[in-house]
């Protein structure tokens, strides 16, 4: 299959994208599939201007020629599409929200209603075949609420969805964490190997990538100084 990975971390040596690394290595551990990293924050993409001649045209492109377009076929092309990112204000990056805006080129304006009661627009190509991982680190201990707003912008953004989301996610480097990190590490390389094979993850995989490695008292310790 066609794996796109979007890379939201700015920084080269990305806790989230270690985790990514990890998954990425367990789903194509055969060398099967064909996968493209985009790093966003290298790509030159303007935030979307609301002109809506996207809509007019219906061609699945922008009207205006940046780094974009080239991506929105990636895009389309794909059978699994991998946001992987830091949780940034309870969202993500802001280069990384302006391709998520600018994916609108692939939708028309008429919308709508669907059976759990949501308003969509029309799909101008087709996302059945898309699956979507989400794997989004951050840097708070787990807390009830520090994912949600992210979590409901992808669950309305996106189809065949799975999200992943780790708290602690700074300690995958720091090298004295290793022993806590590197289990993480290796369960995100099995995570991607089952994904592989079922397009899925099941909830209990999920929830075994989104245990924190120490307890959120133990974290903010250690944050704070010891
Ligand atoms: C501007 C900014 C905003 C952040 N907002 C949050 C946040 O809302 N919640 C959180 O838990 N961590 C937040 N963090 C921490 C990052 O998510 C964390 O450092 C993450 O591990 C960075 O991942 P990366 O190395 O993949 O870029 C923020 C960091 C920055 C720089």
């Amino acid at each position: 299959m066609k794996v796109l990975v979007l890379n939201g971390s700015p920084k080269k040596q990305s806790d989230t994208f270690r985790l990514t690394d990890a998954f990425l290595k367990g789903l194509n551990r055969n060398g099967e599939h064909e996968v493209n990293v985009v790093n966003v924050i290298e790509k030159n993409i303007a935030p979307c201007r609301g002109c809506f001649g996207c809509w007019q045209q219906k061609k699945g492109h922008c009207v205006f020629e940046d780094d974009l377009n080239p991506i929105l076929d990636m895009y389309c092309d794909a059978d699994l599409i991998i946001w992987s990112f830091p949780l940034y204000c309870y969202g993500m990056p802001s280069h990384l929200k302006a391709l998520l805006d600018r994916t609108i080129p692939l939708v028309k304006m008429d919308m709508e209603m669907m059976n759990d009661g949501t308003v969509r627009h029309k799909a101008l190509v087709d996302f059945s075949k898309i699956h979507t991982l989400v794997i989004c680190g951050c840097g708070f201990p787990n807390w009830e609420g520090n994912f949600d707003a992210m979590k409901l912008m992808c669950k309305n953004c996106f189809g065949n969805l799975n999200m992943v989301c780790v708290p602690e996610t700074p300690m995958l480097n720091v090298p004295a964490a290793a022993v806590v990190a590197d289990p993480l590490l290796a369960r995100f390389e099995k995570a991607g190997e089952e994904y592989c094979a079922s397009m899925t993850l099941t909830p209990e995989t999920i929830a075994d990538l989104e245990r924190p490695m120490i307890s959120a008292e133990d974290y903010i310790r250690n944050v704070n100084g010891g």
